[in-house]
């Protein structure tokens, strides 16, 4: 007789609200792998303040050439994004604002570095990611390099990152070098394997994740962020550890930084 209820949707329920920022989405649409239009990019939003993020910043890749991003097209899109964002009068959505970028250390890094070309997270970071295949090489350099220009650091993911373990001495390397570490929610709930889950609470308990970051790029994480509002696990994790995201909430869109 209750059949029905056990497929009835779940909502989602505001456990992520002692984050507030979300610094780590895809929610610009067209631009990357992420979200392919205002309505799905709204239907994401939706989950993300249901599950209690009151501000979004979002973080379009920019890796080449795969998506040759550029800053002042991004900083446009995102504008023409809050303005029809506006238009659609919905209620219930986190505040954008701010648009950064999740560049890739790639080839094209340092000429990126050299010309200061970076969107930060908060007026503040450079959200960097590697290669889920291989480890960067020269990685040492690129990341001294960012620091004497006085950019802060954030890596994505650590924990998605196969030649890495939990409690890789590259990863102590990098947080003895003042790195931060950015843990995605959804690898809590396994959603990309058992691995990156184990090292993601792994890292956490260690003390080395500064933030998280929902990473979300359609509506399928949407409904994943959905179900990690329910994982008890999850809960208990949010209620005992402190995060950094409500400390890079910026009122204004950020721009390129100049040194
Ligand atoms: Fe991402």
């Amino acid at each position: 007789m209750f059949e029905f209820l056990k497929h009835r949707p779940k909502s989602a329920i505001p456990t992520f609200a002692p984050l507030g920022t979300d610094i780590h989405c895809h929610l610009l649409p067209g631009v990357d792998d992420g979200s392919k239009s205002n309505e799905e990019s709204l239907a994401c939003l939706q989950v993300m303040r249901d599950a209690g993020f009151e501000n979004v910043i979002c973080t379009p890749h920019y890796q080449y050439p795969r998506f040759p991003n550029e800053e002042t097209d991004i900083l446009n899109r995102f504008d023409t994004l809050k303005i029809d964002i506006a238009a659609a009068k919905q209620k219930n959505i986190p505040n954008l604002t701010g648009v950064a970028g999740e560049y890739r250390v790639d080839t094209g890094f340092p000429a990126r570095i050299e010309n200061n070309r970076f969107l930060l997270v908060g007026g503040k970071y450079v959200l960097v990611e590697f290669s889920l295949h291989q480890q960067v090489i020269g990685l040492d350099q690129v990341m001294f390099d960012l620091q004497m220009k006085n950019y802060e650091i954030i890596l994505a993911h650590p924990e998605r990152y196969p030649y890495y373990s939990g409690t890789s001495s590259k990863l102590q390397h990098l947080k003895d070098m003042g790195i931060n570490f950015q843990v995605n929610i959804l690898s809590l709930s396994g959603f990309y394997g058992e691995s990156p889950k184990r090292k993601a609470f792994e890292m956490i308990e260690k003390g080395w994740v500064e933030f998280m970051g929902t990473d979300m790029h359609n509506t399928l994480y949407a409904q994943a962020l959905i179900d990690a509002t329910h994982d008890r696990k999850i809960i208990k994790l949010m209620e005992k550890h402190k995060f950094l995201n409500s400390h890079v909430n910026d009122p204004e869109p950020l721009k390129t930084k100049k040194l």
